[in-house]
């Protein structure tokens, strides 16, 4: 399985560094265009079997950006000018397309499209937005949204690579190689911007120990799984962790999600043990998936 190999900008993240970062990796990532996949399906029955409950998670939850937006307006009315570039003009418009990619394969093999969110913020993010006025309190969203990211983005440099490794071997090289690989090349500079964020937010601008304190209880009381909103959707999840393989090393797959958040977060407090809140969302996802099939 390929691993996340960028790593960009100088050791120790800067705000300046982190600006550039996000202009580089705009100008060489323009959102994908449908025009150029090719979307033949050599054998779609076999396809649908084996991915379709992948291509469908992973499709609304990239056509879900739209609503996440709205919610990033919501939760942060006073983001920093580079967050707000990223999620507005760079992030947003490519994930966009890989839904809509993402769409058109699975269109392709007979998949009806899974119903997406695309307007209903959440109430708690609202009221989380007004406490973000608060002395201290943008600090602790703002981690927050840097952890959430790196660990969805993450999650989809895993999925996507492993979903790549698994078209490949059945044969089907176009949509691998003009859809996934593609899709696959930019998800590593969301995680990479995430990461330089939270350890930008951290090593330049520091946060006190009540601020830490609360991001830890948050966390671990907010955290869920990418896409995850109900019941229905986190047996979804796991389908989907279930076909990429991902219930064989479950630890291992929870040690590079919660990558960030044990550097920044938890190191000091319980060494570098993965967090007991993500290896159990997982556990659950999967139990579900198995009870229903
Ligand atoms: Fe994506
Ligand atoms: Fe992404």
């Amino acid at each position: 399985m390929s691993q996340v190999q960028i790593r960009p900008g100088p050791r120790r993240a800067t705000r300046d560094g982190l600006r550039q970062f996000v202009e580089t990796f705009a100008a060489d990532h323009p959102p994908l265009s449908p025009g150029a996949a090719d979307l033949t399906i050599l054998d779609p029955e076999r396809v649908r079997r084996k991915y379709g409950g992948v291509f469908n998670y992973l499709t609304r939850v990239e056509l879900e950006v739209e609503r996440n937006v709205l919610e990033l307006r919501a939760l942060m009315p006073d983001a920093t000018e580079t967050d707000r570039f990223f999620y507005e003009d760079v992030w947003s418009p490519q994930e966009l397309q890989h839904g809509i990619l993402l769409d058109a394969v699975q269109q392709g093999f007979g998949m009806t499209p899974a119903p997406a969110d695309l307007t209903n913020v959440r109430p708690g993010i609202r009221v989380i937005g007004v406490l973000s006025h608060l002395p201290g309190m943008l600090g602790v969203i703002r981690l927050l949204y840097y952890l959430t990211g790196a660990a969805t983005e993450r999650s989809a440099v895993i999925a996507y690579s492993r979903l790549l490794d698994g078209l490949g071997a059945m044969g089907e090289r176009a949509i691998a190689e003009t859809v996934i690989a593609p899709i696959r090349r930019q998800e590593p500079g969301h995680f990479a911007f995430y990461r330089m964020s939270a350890e930008t937010l951290l090593g330049e601008e520091g946060l006190s120990p009540w601020q830490l304190h609360l991001t830890r209880i948050l966390r671990r009381h907010s955290f869920d799984l990418v896409g995850v909103n109900n019941r229905h959707q986190r047996a979804a999840f796991g389908d989907v962790a279930r076909a990429l393989g991902f219930d064989r090393d479950l630890d291992g797959i929870a040690r590079q999600v919660s990558l960030v958040e044990r550097e920044l977060l938890w190191a000091r407090h319980q060494g570098m043990q993965v967090p007991a809140y993500i290896l159990s969302a997982l556990e659950e996802a999967i139990a579900l998936s198995i009870a229903r099939h």
